[in-house]
């Protein structure tokens, strides 16, 4: 699908918005929703490709899940209750569910073959697997990739430090400890998203955070307990539209019920640490997430430094914060970065190759990149590429509303792997006249 983009909207974005459940708490939800006893409700679930990925996922084990309109409900029958699915699963783009399945199918007694497709295959597994066999876990890998077949065994207790950030490969090492047959540790050098360990707690797992958040002690789990669950806004998808009012004159917009989980909220602080004008509202919290409501709009903005030990926290954001760069006064610098390497694309190269195409000037990095926002944009080559990446789709998008040439995006409908309706919400932000013009 080649998509015409919106250009140079006048009167900015304005309105309020709710954008979708988040989707690493989603994927989360249904997971150890499966896990336990009794019914498990979530609410504001984001029924987006990925998403619907564990789902299907789920169902091949023999899980029980309905839903109806925004809710998914789980009847689970416990982690006992799992049988081995009749077939190879495929994981299709996603990365999220395949290495939380991973850690979690690692101590079950059945074997599990996990395909995807052609994004997912090139990315790398060993990061799991490694740890996992430690355990005693029989994981197949095809050079370092999917395809990947699991063969589950009785577990032993992990003391890891983990040698990279990364909430997946926690993650299934926690579903991994929580199977084992004594207490696990694992050690994080920078902390990551900590989503899994707080809808844990809730469940009624026994695990323990220390106060400086780099040391996790995981017990064996008792049964867990179905619970009801509703799950806030999420930030990564609200991102677009923050930058998108912060870049486009006269915006004004309030952005409801978005997740503040600090593990997450590195974006907010780097938009305010290069000018932008944000404001955090009606605060609350619910199943141990926090959540408020942002009021921003248009601001001259300045450059920015990024390292090493802010990345995990802005992780999905960063091609954001290059845009925003791009559109400042001065020189930005972004290193620590190369694990977006091997996300959904290089991101590190589809966002310097793509921002090129509009006369930005971006130079890439092993690690990151440079910006330089003085250089006015000009389109040299209209035709942009999401190159199947769904948050380089959306980016680009908003990067278009900068822009006066008409602009294509190619293979727009990506954005369905976690924000089916963004177009129609961009929209909806903008005034009629212009999407018509
Ligand atoms: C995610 C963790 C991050 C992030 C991804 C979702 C999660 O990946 O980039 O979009 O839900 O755990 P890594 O943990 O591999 O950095």
């Amino acid at each position: 699908m080649i998509m015409q983009l919106i250009l140079k909207p006048q009167q900015g974005l304005h309105g309020t918005i709710q954008v979708p459940g988040d989707k690493s708490i989603s994927h989360r939800a249904l997971i150890i929703g499966a896990m336990g006893l009794g019914t498990t409700t979530i609410h504001n679930f984001l029924f987006s490709q990925d998403c619907l990925t564990t789902l299907q996922a789920l169902k091949n084990f023999g899980v029980d899940i309905s839903q109806n309109n925004e809710t998914v409900i789980i009847h689970g029958q416990g982690l006992q209750s799992w049988h081995a699915p009749a077939h190879a699963l495929d994981m299709g783009n996603s990365g999220t569910t395949t290495r939380l399945l991973a850690g979690l199918l690692a101590g079950r007694p059945f074997t599990t073959t996990l395909i995807g497709d052609q994004s997912l295959s090139q990315r790398p597994m060993q990061r799991i697997q490694q740890p996992l066999q430690q355990m005693g876990a029989v994981i197949h890998l095809t050079h370092g990739h999917l395809p990947m077949t699991i063969s589950g065994q009785p577990l032993h207790s992990l003391c890891y430090q983990m040698p990279l950030a990364s909430a997946q490969v926690k993650s299934a090492l926690i579903l991994a400890a929580l199977q084992a047959s004594d207490t696990s540790t694992i050690m994080e050098k920078l902390p990551t998203r900590d989503h899994t360990e707080r809808l844990l707690r809730q469940f009624g797992a026994h695990l323990t955070t220390s106060d400086d958040h780099y040391k996790i002690n995981i017990q064996p789990a008792h049964q867990l307990q179905g619970q009801t669950i509703q799950i806030p806004a999420d930030l990564s998808s609200a991102a677009f539209f923050l930058t998108a009012a912060s870049i486009i004159t006269h915006s004004q917009l309030q952005l409801t019920n978005v997740g503040l989980n600090p593990t997450r909220t590195g974006f907010l602080k780097v938009l305010q640490r290069m000018g932008g004008q944000i404001k955090i509202t009606a605060q609350s919290q619910e199943n141990g997430e926090p959540r408020g409501n942002l009021e921003i709009s248009a601001a001259k903005l300045h450059p920015i430094t990024i390292t090493a030990t802010e990345i995990p926290n802005i992780i999905d954001e960063i091609p954001l914060i290059a845009l925003l760069a791009a559109t400042a006064d001065g020189r930005s610098k972004i290193t620590g970065a190369g694990e977006l390497r091997v996300k959904e694309t290089d991101r590190i190269h589809t966002t310097v190759e793509e921002l090129s195409k509009l006369g930005i000037a971006i130079t890439e990095l092993a690690d990151g990149f440079i910006i330089d926002g003085r250089q006015p944009w000009s389109v040299i080559n209209p035709h942009l590429d999401s190159h199947g990446d769904h948050r380089i789709g959306m980016m680009l998008a908003i990067a278009a509303l900068k822009c006066s040439a008409p602009l294509h995006l190619k293979n727009a409908a990506v954005v369905n792997i976690s924000y089916p309706n963004f177009f129609q919400d961009l929209n909806n932000l903008l005034s009629q006249e212009e999407i018509s013009s």
